[in-house]
């Protein structure tokens, strides 16, 4: 009796129910069911499916009437999704099935040749290279233009004098130009990691079906070139379980976060009264409930924090992976959480960085004067009394260190010792040794390749853009 049911009235898969008496139990479907997160796939899917489909009708696998009744249908399908109509439907567990299952009610029996030579193991591989694909030239995109906008501000500001830090500790003047092509030199390894990722990533695993291949003959060449891939994997079983790319996407994404932490944390300290070198403008700023007076960074502090977020996707799917034996588990499901949400993480991150960047203004005079703070010429006065006086270094090194004890003491700057004090700690200096001392000075002589002298940074500010910006 009940094997004469249909699969309606048992309540089994209508995709997968031929076995099945019944179907999964709500506990099942809920822990089972990938849709609420991987409906995020369906172009990169309905694209992989009108792929696999114009290779099975030029192989003579479908006919020729089938695959033109399957591509015009999954093109039904996207438009559907795309003006939100779309139904999505747990009981039908996945993307996969949901476009299936569609598919089939627009076009009736035709849609049940679709999955001819392909499983959804090979189908889901494809689906997350595309996505992750289209991630990493967004993510490259974006930081284009973050890297556009830093190299604009570090031309205007090759010149403008700030303090150079060490151990968050005054040590010798830079230009602000300068530090914020420090991080365009960042974000650049950003990119090309980003690059690196996206040329390994690119072969294609449709066609190695559910684990072993297919015994129709199958075009996996020409799959491949339709969906922009280099070639298509060589190893079946290794096409299925592989989720490499996205370990390397999340390895990526965990440094370029910790970069935009980085560059977050300083926003947020040169944003405070005590540093007082940057403003943001209004719109990226926050006021307090309690507080008028204050103008808090809190995107530069999601930024910081959200780093958080990035390193725990990737650290997710290192584990899901750790161990698994091949070629497909359900396990691989877990791979998309993980991917989407460090993606849009990043997204959002790299805007708000690109925001902030492009309007806030700086405190020059504050900053030049800072410069000057904390003794940061003296390794000027040291080179000097080696360049002109011809002390070796290391003695050089002592007698600044007495002038600035001497400076200390009487609570004054190097620039403000007089000739007498400075040759009563070491005779061979002359007046000459005033045109190093000043913050001015010390940056124009810092020519060294790679230096903070503004025409070097003026250059490097040019040579970034032809770099990073073509
Ligand atoms: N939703 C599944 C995933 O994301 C699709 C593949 C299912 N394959 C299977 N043999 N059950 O991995």
């Amino acid at each position: 009796m009940t094997s004469k049911k249909s699969k309606k009235e048992t309540g089994a898969s209508s995709i997968w129910g031929g076995r099945f008496a019944g179907g999964p139990s709500a506990l099942m479907e809920k822990i089972n069911a990938s849709i609420a997160f991987d409906h995020r796939m369906f172009a990169e899917d309905i694209a992989g499916s009108k792929a696999h489909c114009a290779m099975l009708a030029r192989q003579g696998i479908i006919s020729k009437e089938d695959g033109k009744a399957i591509l015009g249908g999954l093109d039904s399908v996207l438009r559907e999704i795309e003006a939100g109509t779309f139904d999505f439907k747990a009981s039908l567990e996945d993307i996969h099935m949901n476009v299936e299952a569609r598919l089939a009610e627009l076009i009736g029996e035709a849609a049940g040749r679709l999955h001819t030579a392909r499983s959804r193991n090979d189908q889901v591989a494809t689906d997350v290279k595309l996505w992750v694909r289209g991630a990493l030239d967004g993510l490259d995109e974006g930081l284009k233009t973050l890297q556009a906008v830093l190299i604009d501000r570090a031309a205007a500001h090759a010149g403008d004098i700030m303090p150079g830090f060490t151990h968050l500790q005054s040590a010798q003047p830079v230009t602000l130009g300068h530090h914020l092509l420090a991080y365009v030199e960042m974000l650049g390894r950003d990119r090309s990691r980003i690059r690196d990722c996206r040329a390994r990533l690119n072969t294609s695993p449709l066609g190695a079906a559910a684990l072993a291949g297919t015994s129709f003959p199958i075009d996996r060449e020409m799959t491949a070139g339709a969906l922009g891939f280099d070639a298509p994997t060589a190893n079946s079983l290794d096409a299925v379980s592989d989720r490499d790319f996205a370990l390397e996407f999340l390895s990526l994404a965990a440094i370029l976060s910790v970069h935009l932490s980085r560059m977050a944390e300083e926003t947020v300290m040169w944003c405070s009264d005590q540093f007082g070198f940057m403003r943001l403008t209004d719109d990226f700023s926050t006021g307090s409930s309690i507080m008028p007076q204050k103008r808090n960074p809190d995107a530069a502090e999601l930024v910081r924090a959200k780093a958080g977020r990035v390193f725990g996707a990737l650290n997710t799917l290192l584990t899901v992976m750790k161990g698994l034996p091949l070629a497909y588990g359900k396990d691989l499901q877990e791979d998309k959480e993980p991917l989407f949400d460090a993606a849009d993480t990043l997204f959002v991150c790299i805007a708000a960085m690109t925001g902030m960047y492009e309007g806030a203004t700086f405190d020059l005079v504050r900053m030049k004067a800072d410069a000057a703070r904390g003794f940061s010429t003296a390794t000027d006065l040291a080179d000097w009394l080696v360049r002109a006086k011809g002390l070796p270094f290391r003695q050089a090194h002592h007698v600044t260190g007495a002038l600035v004890k001497l400076a200390e003491t009487k609570g004054c700057g190097l620039e403000d010792l007089s000739l007498e004090e400075m040759q009563s700690v070491e005779s061979a200096i002359n007046k000459d040794v005033y045109n190093v001392l000043g913050v001015e000075n010390s940056v124009k002589s810092r020519v060294s390749f790679g230096g903070t002298a503004p025409d070097n940074v003026r250059k490097a500010a040019k040579e970034a853009a032809k770099r990073f910006l073509k």
